[in-house]
């Protein structure tokens, strides 16, 4: 194995945000069954939350692998992983009331750093394995102002585990090409700071034949097709609306390599290049001027959580080359179904195995993939 393999894409929901959503009635909430022994349940998705489905069963079962950082560095160590790089989980805090917004993100995200200046210290001290822990913080998106979101960009930047932001899709509400974002975008860019773009909202039960056809397969045809696809129509918004025009330094990590983004890429410009009317606000307005390759080589980042030769071929090929792509686990997601001691998740392995079939025998550009990378664009020791 080479050293190091960061894991730019592993979630965690701290102890105090699950104790929030433990208090919570409805999407996203923690529900504690009666019976004794039984796991709780993690209901965030509203597809989950169907009454049709006894509340026991509802979303998926949550144990300590979520929120205990043990089970992460345990978890680390059997995959041979270095580094990691840990978010909060979907979907956030975009859920929070306006008041409490700014205290719930200020706390949250101090937790974060507070855990990696923790375990980084005890590892140097105990020589654990486990080299270092860094974060992505989140933004207090329903605050009252889209400067109060702009200054949390500028104080995670003061934080010193800090490596960016993980955000989700909807933005200040109505999704990623509102101007109402410029402030972020801008205080993004200023700071250099790198936003991870992850999905959580899917596309509605509609889109798959209804709430019944979405709940007979379980999470398959919202977390294999609405989280890649609600990634690509958030980013597709993005350049519509000239994001990448007005902020042309931007730096943005697609989770699941970019959704769809890289396999349709050609077709979102050739679409642009035949659109004779960009209508917006009421009027004629300027279409993107930067294409799609160029924002794709310049301010776009992919992680490799695609789990296959195809998919990973299709990002390196849109990213133009292997030097925009990151290795990621999605953990604690995706656990094996039959877990046994000390084993490998297969989640984890399938991805080892794509990209090392990918790009061998091109040692050099594996490891890059697996940390050489991650080492590089987010400033890691
Ligand atoms: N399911 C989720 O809800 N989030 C992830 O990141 C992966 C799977
Ligand atoms: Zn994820």
């Amino acid at each position: 194995m080479p050293d190091p393999i960061v894991d730019i894409h592993t979630h965690v929901y701290t102890p105090a945000y699950l104790d929030m959503l433990r208090a919570r009635k409805k999407v996203p909430y923690v529900h504690d069954p009666a019976a004794e022994g039984a796991d709780s349940r993690l209901i965030i998705l509203s597809s989950d939350d169907s009454p049709s489905i006894p509340q026991d069963q509802r979303g998926r079962p949550v144990d300590s692998s979520y929120s205990d950082i043990n089970v992460k560095l345990d978890f680390m160590r059997r995959h041979g992983i270095t580094t990691s790089v840990i978010s909060l989980a979907n979907p956030w805090l975009d859920f929070l009331d306006a008041d409490e917004a700014q205290t719930w993100t200020e706390r949250i995200n101090n937790d974060l750093e507070e855990t990696c200046a923790r375990i980084n210290k005890f590892a140097e001290e105990n020589e654990t394995g486990v080299k270092t822990l860094y974060a992505f913080g989140a933004l207090p998106l329903s605050a009252p102002t889209a400067a109060v979101v702009a200054n949390e960009v500028s104080r995670l930047k003061t934080l010193p585990h800090m490596r960016g932001i993980i955000m989700g899709t909807s933005g200040l509400g109505k999704g990623l090409d509102d101007f109402a974002l410029d402030p972020i975008w801008a205080s993004l860019e200023e700071t250099q700071s790198l936003l991870f773009l992850h999905p959580h909202y899917g596309l509605p039960d509609e889109a798959f034949g209804g709430p019944e056809v979405t709940q007979r397969y379980g999470h398959v045809l919202p977390l294999a097709l609405g989280f890649p696809l609600e990634t690509t129509i958030a980013v597709t918004r993005m350049l519509l609306s000239g994001v990448f025009d007005r902020f042309p330094k931007l730096k943005i990590l697609l989770a699941h390599s970019g959704g769809t983004l890289p396999f349709l890429a050609g077709r979102i410009e050739s679409c642009i290049a035949h659109e004779r009317h960009f209508v917006a606000n009421g009027g004629k307005t300027q279409g993107p001027v930067r294409s799609v390759w160029e924002v794709l080589n310049t301010n776009i980042y992919l992680d490799a959580v695609v789990y296959g030769e195809a998919g990973l071929k299709a990002a390196i090929h849109a990213a133009g080359g292997h030097d925009r792509l990151l290795f990621g686990t999605d953990h604690p997601f995706f656990p094996p179904l039959d877990e046994k001691e000390d084993g490998q998740w297969l989640s984890v392995s399938t991805n080892f195995k794509a990209i090392e079939k990918t790009l061998s025998p091109n040692k050099d550009a594996v490891r890059a993939v697996l940390g050489g990378n991650a080492v590089r664009i987010l400033n890691l020791k």
